[in-house]
């Protein structure tokens, strides 16, 4: 008889936690959580793609003492499985943010946390040691934005993630037609102190994007002084050009996250996992290039190492995760996942992270 994986008799898979998720929620919260942008093609894209890849494996390969460890930014990780920063966790469960630390935490992994938590950022990292890394959205205040990166390095934060890909909202038709808003008592608690920009009148203004919303978002100039001036590392999410990947590591970026933000700001962007070789090949090794969008199985992680992503990030799995079973849940999806990356790299012959390869991936020429 084959044998198994210990954990093969678990019956949930990450689609089932999503199925579930999705009948709890009300309709506006899904709209909001599991909704994308637009006609959400790129949300739609991104688990298509990826699943789309074909595996070619090898047999017989020697694969004693294998493993899923990996070193990102001088930290020892146990497996590629990161947690992605996602707004308002509290909208799923009580106690929000915290239940999806300590969720993470029982995977050893690293949580991100979003600049719209909903819970203060000293609670969450007191709750446990994965939230290490702190997302930042630029606010219109160079002074303010790097208060907030002082703050969150005095409470122990590793690194900063800036968000690049959302100087506004996507088109949320889903949203819109449910009526999702924010309860009163949901609110992005970290930001309380950030300053609010003062324009001229709204009839002054032919446009409420170019004449105001412009005016603060974030320029290449701005990364630089922040790569600069950051107490702590900073890695730039939301890439997509291998141009703009070439200029983030020109302004000092120690990482990239290539991703479309699970298709939920600019629909119709490629999938992620076919927007990542040419981001890989830009860098050319010099800082780490993650991936996040549409990953659901062991296999998705595997095709995203192969195609030269150094790590994965989940969003939706996650929160599927935290709206059935608070941290149990969390940390479940995320077992599943590494147990299923361990299947996939013992059925395709790679021991060890470095040794899944493009070779694995099969190409009918
Ligand atoms: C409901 C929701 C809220 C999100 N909020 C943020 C956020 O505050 N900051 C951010 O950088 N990305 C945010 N993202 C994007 C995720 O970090 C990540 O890029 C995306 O979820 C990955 O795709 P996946 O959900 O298919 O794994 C959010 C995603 C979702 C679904």
């Amino acid at each position: 008889m084959t044998p198994k994986h210990p954990s093969s008799d678990l019956q949930p898979t990450v689609r089932d936690y999503e199925a579930r998720a999705k009948a709890i929620l009300s309709a506006d919260r899904v709209a909001y959580f599991f909704g994308g942008a637009a006609d959400e093609r790129t949300l739609e894209a991104n688990q298509r793609a990826i699943s789309e890849i074909e595996l070619i494996p090898r047999m017989l390969r020697d694969l004693r003492g294998g493993s899923t460890r990996l070193t990102l930014l001088g930290q020892h990780m146990p497996h590629p499985i990161l947690v992605a920063p996602v707004a308002y966790q509290r909208l799923v469960h009580p106690d929000g943010e915290i239940a999806m630390a300590m969720g993470a935490g029982a995977q050893d992994t690293v949580m991100v946390l979003s600049a719209q938590s909903s819970i203060d950022a000293a609670a969450v990292r007191a709750a446990s040691s994965a939230c290490t890394w702190f997302q930042l959205y630029w606010g219109p205040s160079r002074d303010a934005n790097l208060a907030l990166v002082q703050r969150m390095a005095g409470l122990g934060f590793s690194a900063i993630v800036l968000t690049v890909d959302a100087p506004v909202q996507g088109v949320r038709d889903s949203e819109a037609r449910t009526d999702f808003q924010l309860p009163p008592d949901i609110k992005a608690v970290n930001l309380a102190n950030v300053p609010v920009p003062q324009f001229a009148p709204l009839e002054q203004s032919e446009s409420i994007l170019f004449d105001r919303i412009a005016h603060i978002a974030p320029k290449w100039t701005d990364v630089e002084w922040l790569c600069r001036n950051s107490p702590l590392p900073v890695i730039l999410k939301g890439i997509v050009h291998p141009a703009d990947a070439l200029l983030a590591v020109e302004a000092g970026a120690a990482a990239i996250i290539a991703s479309n933000h699970g298709g939920r700001i600019l629909d119709t962007v490629p999938a992620s996992i076919r927007l990542l070789p040419a981001i890989v090949t830009a860098v050319n090794g010099s800082v780490p290039v993650l991936m996040d969008g549409g990953v659901r199985r062991g296999t998705d992680v595997l095709k995203a190492l192969a195609l030269g992503a150094t790590a994965v990030l989940v969003g939706r799995p996650a929160i599927a995760g935290l709206t059935v079973a608070g941290p149990a849940g969390i940390s479940h999806v995320l077992r599943l996942l590494r147990d299923e990356l361990e299947i996939a790299m013992m059925l395709t012959g790679c021991a060890t992270l470095k040794e899944i390869t493009p070779g694995i991936l099969y190409r009918n020429e």
